[in-house]
């Protein structure tokens, strides 16, 4: 039995205390030298990532699409796009994967689908009122000839959620809601047909042997009865994480859904899991997708969104293990991913460049690289010592900062569009990563082609420089991770230490830890042997922005 047999065994529920390393395939590595990254890549690089230590990967979407979204808007759930390979390439890619003990969780998008989907193709032929539009959510426009959107709501990615068609006769016909783009028409997940088509789809990759899904968007499949008319409130999250109540994210219906896909997954041999994109404004209200009969794991986002302050970063542990652990489940902790600023630089923002719309060539306050390094290392470190499940992001391992000086003609993600160039957007968390300093692209691919073109400076942040380098935030992260699984961080209680009011500490069994998130050194005794530093130091007071696991005589 392979040491994967033995945890996969009914019941060990691998989920709850694993390290999950995100793939956003495009950018992780490229075999056909085309730019682009694809699953032979990925499968090519695996050996990397057993050697960081992680326990499993999530794939962003590699589904066929027409990319109007970096793959977020799905033509064909059942096959994979030709940009990243074949089915058989992802065959070959989940066996090396579990041949290296390593599982794979993919992204499943039941929102909303690709416009170019066979469904809304059919739909848009079908015309009104015919079981082909109910699939997805037409309603008539207002006004005296249906000129105006059935109601105000406003897209995530900016302008209004509903699109208007034209008929086949060539009149203007009914609207469609898309939260995003409007490339990514809304599922109606009241309809049948949809319930019963993702059940099968689930059942397709599951058959193929994936451990999981993370779920896109996972709050708003269901909407308000009769679509009332909603503004929200100034500066409100637009993915629904500061608000109570919006008639698209967070409908109690949504939970109907999960608790007929945990059955689904319950079938299946090996703890397969559920992993929910929900952006809610409470750790409360998150605690509800993971309640024992419906997903597995839900990203913990308040954490990442919290601020480089003591006080917050306490609190949000604490809220998140009280609030998770009140309904059985682990909790989750994630500081970067492709949504949002990477945290290498999102730690050090000002309040000239708050963290949520990108950071671009002409926005002001850049963050200090060196600060955002430290802060990055350090709140990485804490995390790592959390009980629960962690997710990072690929790239940073390296310690990448966000690439901030992309120019606008290479600029790709959909928020930058809508409304023209108001948001830098995403794409500066999601620049191909560096592997050799001295390599084409580095090391991306052999052709020198990115996507998004990368940084110069980034041949400092490659992983084979990083190898050999003691110091790297690379061979941080390995260590962490070896400590972490040896120690059995994963799970086991947590209790709190006071080491003043701008640090946070903590005790994991006989490992202390301890962050610094003041403006002064923090003394930390005379008996003190250090396991972990984030950033190498000496003496015993923890340096300002600086983490350390420690035991004591
Ligand atoms: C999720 C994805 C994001 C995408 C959106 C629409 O938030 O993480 O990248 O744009 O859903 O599918």
């Amino acid at each position: 039995m392979t040491e994967l047999e033995q945890i996969a065994a009914p019941g060990s529920e691998w989920w709850r205390s694993a390290v999950i390393y995100q793939i956003y395939p495009r950018s992780f590595a490229d075999s056909t030298g085309d730019g682009i990254g694809d699953l032979p890549g990925i499968t090519s690089r695996l050996s990397a990532l057993q050697d960081l230590g992680v326990d499993a990967i999530w794939l962003s979407p590699f589904m066929t699409s027409p990319q109007k979204d970096a793959g977020y808007d799905v033509a064909d759930y059942r096959d994979v796009d030709p940009l990243f390979g074949t089915l058989a390439d992802f065959d070959t890619m989940l066996a090396e994967a579990h041949a290296r003990d390593i599982r794979v969780i993919v992204d499943l998008v039941p929102n909303h689908s690709s416009d170019q989907h066979e469904w809304f193709q059919q739909a848009l032929k079908a015309g009104p009122g015919s079981p082909e539009r109910a699939r997805y959510v037409f309603r008539d426009g207002k006004g005296a000839n249906g000129e105006l959107p059935p109601n105000n709501w406003q897209s995530v990615f900016g302008g209004g959620m509903w699109e208007r068609v034209t008929e086949s006769d060539g009149t203007p016909g009914q609207w469609y809601l898309h939260i995003f783009d409007p490339t990514q028409p809304d599922f109606d997940w009241t309809n049948e047909e949809v319930k019963e088509e993702f059940r099968s789809i689930l059942r397709f990759w599951l058959d193929r042997g994936v451990d999981g899904f993370r779920v896109d968007v996972a709050h708003g499949m269901v909407k308000e009865a009769g679509l009332p008319d909603y503004a929200p409130v100034a500066d409100a999250d637009s993915m629904g994480g500061g608000e109570a109540s919006v008639p698209y994210w967070g409908q109690d219906g949504v939970h109907d859904i999960y608790r007929d896909w945990h059955k689904v997954l319950a079938e299946y041999d090996g703890d397969r899991a559920l992993c929910g994109e929900a952006w809610l404004p409470t750790l409360k209200q998150t605690a509800l997708w993971v309640r024992p009969d419906e997903m597995h794991q839900t990203f913990n986002f308040p954490y990442l969104m919290t601020p480089w302050e003591a006080k917050a970063l306490a609190e949000v542990i604490r809220e998140s293990l009280d609030e998770f652990g009140s309904v059985g489940a682990p909790s989750t902790w994630v500081l970067s991913n492709h949504d949002v600023v990477r945290h290498a630089s999102r730690l050090a923002l000002t309040a000239d460049n708050p963290q949520g719309e990108g950071i671009g060539p002409n926005s002001p306050g850049k963050p200090d690289a060196a600060i955002g390094l430290a802060r990055g290392r350090a709140a990485t470190t804490v995390m790592l010592s959390l009980p629960g499940s962690s997710y990072l992001y690929q790239g940073e391992e390296l310690g990448l900062p966000e690439a901030m000086e992309i120019p606008d003609e290479f600029r790709q993600d959909p928020p930058w569009y809508r409304p023209t160039g108001e948001r830098d957007g995403r794409d500066g968390c999601r620049v191909p990563i560096p592997w050799q300093a001295d390599a084409p692209a580095f090391g991306f691919n052999d052709t020198g082609s990115a996507w998004l073109p990368q940084p110069a400076e980034w041949a400092t942040f490659a992983r084979d420089v990083e190898e050999s380098d003691e110091s790297s935030t690379l061979n941080l992260y390995k260590k962490l991770l070896r400590e972490r699984r040896e120690r059995g961080l994963g799970s086991g209680a947590l209790v709190w230490e006071d080491c003043g009011a701008d640090a946070v500490a903590f005790r994991r069994g006989e490992l202390h830890v301890a962050v610094n998130l003041g403006t002064e050194p923090l003394p930390l005794g005379d008996d003190v042997t250090f396991v972990v530093q984030s950033q190498a130091f000496e003496g015993t007071a923890l340096p300002v922005n600086t983490a350390a696991w420690y035991t004591k005589a």
